[in-house]
């Protein structure tokens, strides 16, 4: 018996890294899926893993009627949602923050904050209506809390977030609904060069290990599994929590 059996999850930004490897874990513990993503290619890869139990769609988190269009398809395909996990991000590269532009100031908070803003909008009022709870989880980051250099602005989108899983835990915890977020370290995803402003490489990645007490950047099965434990019913009793998922970083 999986440890999200019978549970269906919406996962966003599920086309690459992280949302991909949680989409495939969640169903590998029996949750029935669906993977969503602007980027269609890497939603449908995503998918085949695993497709009696992974189903693609295709939506923006930064439009309203995306996130309508996305809870009637996972209403129709599974008949209920018990799990929300907003993860799908995005950053400008590492620069003097004087040199980030409005359009790319807007674009971190649009799919950063005001897709979470969205999604839980678009999500919450059937998990209420269903009277059974339900599970939030949003992808925040260590830079919630201990911004860096020229990631100013990404990092306060994530500071929001941060402050907004608190908010809504309070929200809606009297309706059993739980809401936390993980918070992690520098990983090998897409996003791998944006943040650090180098390529992707072993050698790169060493460079960012130094002030990390366990001595090495973060896996996507790192943030994989303390999602699965999150939404799980191991962790009933949790909720208002930003799990800092980062080898001891944040200390
Ligand atoms: N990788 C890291 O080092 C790291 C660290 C801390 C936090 N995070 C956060 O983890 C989350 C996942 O990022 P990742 O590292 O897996 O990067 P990634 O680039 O591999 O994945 C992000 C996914 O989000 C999708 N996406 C972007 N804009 C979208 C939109 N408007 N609508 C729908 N989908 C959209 C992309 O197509 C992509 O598939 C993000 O919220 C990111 O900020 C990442």
């Amino acid at each position: 018996m999986g440890r999200l059996e019978g549970k269906v999850a919406i996962v966003t930004g599920a086309g690459s890294g992280f949302g991909a490897g949680i989409s495939r874990r969640f169903a590998a513990e029996g949750a029935k899926v669906l993977v969503c993503d602007i980027n269609q290619a890497g939603g449908e890869a995503t998918v085949s893993s695993n497709p009696d139990l992974l189903s693609f769609h295709k939506m923006d988190v930064t439009k309203s009627a995306d996130w309508k269009a996305t809870m009637d398809a996972v209403l129709q395909k599974f008949g209920r949602c018990d799990i929300l996990v907003n993860n799908a991000g995005w950053s400008y590269t590492n620069k003097p923050t004087t040199d980030v532009t409005e359009e790319e100031f807007e674009r971190t908070f649009d799919v950063n904050v005001k897709g979470v803003y969205l999604g839980c909008n678009a999500w919450v009022q059937q998990a209420m209506e269903r009277k059974e709870g339900g599970v939030i989880i949003n992808i925040a980051s260590v830079g919630a809390t201990r911004p860096r250099a020229g990631l100013v602005w990404y990092n306060a989108s994530k500071g929001a977030v941060w402050n907004a899983t608190k908010g809504l835990a309070l929200e809606y915890g009297p309706h059993q609904i739980r809401v936390n977020s993980i918070c992690p370290l520098v990983t090998g995803t897409g996003l791998f060069s944006a943040f650090t402003g180098v390529e992707d490489t072993p050698e790169n990645r060493q460079k960012f290990v130094g002030n990390v007490p366990m001595g090495r950047i973060g896996e996507v099965d790192d943030v994989v599994n303390a999602c699965v434990f999150i939404a799980s019913s191991e962790a009933s009793f949790i909720t208002g929590v930003n799990l800092e998922v980062d080898g001891g970083r944040c200390i």
